[in-house]
């Protein structure tokens, strides 16, 4: 008899132990998304970044390269640097009790040190070391300092975009932060999801269906892209309007590329020819998660599509079901039905009387479901 032994259980999304495995033992190896080069312009400029349960931060030092840390002082343990982002200036201050590190996180020295701190080891209380990489401009971070970027964005490298992040025709438009009240992984198994494209979308992208998808499998990631490629030149149909006569950015016409990559274990990126996009997970507790968007878009196109988004509260700039004004099916925005979906799946999945049912075979259908389930086992050593 066919087992699906191997999915996940319900506790995986639900219970408050799993949340804390992960976000301790998955994310203190991970690669997250941190954001761009060019979002570090100054000598002393850094963000704050989560990595699961990680605080971190990236400094922009004196000879431009960036450096990541852990946003925890050495003294006592206040959170080091104000998130989300600044400029530190020439030194670190903790705010606490004023302990001093430079730049590159070695401790310069603390108040009333004769006094109070005779013996100070000040070479053993640097700042934790975390792990940095770059890949066409966006940055990512690692709370492990041992991790090997290289290893883990090598078999992405021939599959990449054409995109040029720093090229005029691209320019940055509004970033979203979307709150859901579903687990990371079912927004996830979603987005990897080929089976669902032309039914639960069926007003919006309208499919493909899923043998016109395919799901390519590199290292622990996974590019998505259509056999029938108008597929993947579809917007969703709001910003297809507003995009109405632009034409697709230098070099997207190259066929090769993919439309959807999702980087294990958070960040999924959205490359189309008139725009790109980075988004990325946020565990936030059992069965909750926020995701943070960035997005640019190519000439003619609005720099602030929000307000069209169903569940947009401008006041906290957040966008959540809480704020949803009519049925989320009849929005004709796909997010907002991912979400939906998302959230119906986690109520669904809460219940106990919840059993995984089989998976659509096939790259396009549901099979990168499966892969990121192993890959998953194997990152938190499960079996
Ligand atoms: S906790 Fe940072 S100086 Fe005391
Ligand atoms: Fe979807």
């Amino acid at each position: 008899m066919m087992s699906h032994s191997k999915r996940l259980s319900r506790e995986a999304y639900t219970s408050n132990t799993w949340h804390s495995r992960e976000t301790e033992e998955l994310f203190a190896s991970s690669w997250v998304f941190v954001g761009t080069r060019s979002d570090f312009a100054k000598t002393g400029d850094y963000k704050t970044v989560q990595a699961g349960a990680f605080a971190l931060a990236i400094i922009k030092q004196k000879d431009d390269a960036l450096l990541a840390v852990h946003n925890i002082c050495r003294h006592r343990g206040a959170e080091l640097f104000e998130p989300p982002a600044g400029n530190t200036g020439k030194s670190i201050v903790c705010p606490y009790h004023r302990w001093t590190y430079g730049l590159e996180g070695g401790l310069r020295g603390a108040p009333n040190m004769a006094t109070c701190f005779p013996d100070l080891d000040r070479v053993s209380l640097s700042l934790k070391p975390a792990a940095l990489g770059i890949f066409r401009e966006l940055v990512f971070a690692n709370p492990d300092p041992s991790a090997d970027f290289d290893i883990w964005i090598e078999p992405l490298k021939a599959l990449a975009w054409p995109h040029d992040l720093v090229a005029k025709d691209l320019r940055e438009a509004a970033s979203l932060t979307y709150d859901m009240k579903c687990d990371w992984k079912i927004f996830v198994e979603n987005a990897i999801d080929g089976y669902h494209l032309a039914y639960l979308h069926e007003k919006t992208l309208g499919g493909p269906l899923p043998d016109q998808n395919v799901w390519e499998r590199a290292g622990d990631h996974m590019v998505w892209y259509a056999t029938d490629t108008e597929a993947r030149h579809r917007l969703p149909s709001k910003i297809r309007k507003e995009a109405k006569g632009a034409k697709p950015l230098k070099g997207t016409e190259a066929a090769g590329y993919g439309g959807v990559y999702f980087l294990f274990p958070t960040t999924l990126i959205v490359p189309t020819p008139y725009g790109f996009s980075v988004s990325s997970l946020i565990p936030t507790g059992a069965g909750r998660c926020r995701m943070d968007v960035r997005n640019w878009v190519g000439p003619g196109q609005s720099l602030d599509v929000r307000k069209y988004i169903p569940g947009y509260d401008k006041a906290s700039g957040i966008i959540s079901s809480d704020n949803w004004t009519q049925h989320p099916s009849e929005t004709g925005d796909f997010q907002t039905e991912d979400v939906w979906i998302c959230e119906k799946v986690q109520r669904g999945i809460s219940s106990p009387g919840y059993e995984p049912g089989p998976l659509a075979k096939g790259a396009g259908a549901e099979d990168p479901i499966e892969w990121f389930h192993e890959i998953l086992s194997v990152a938190l050593n499960l079996e």
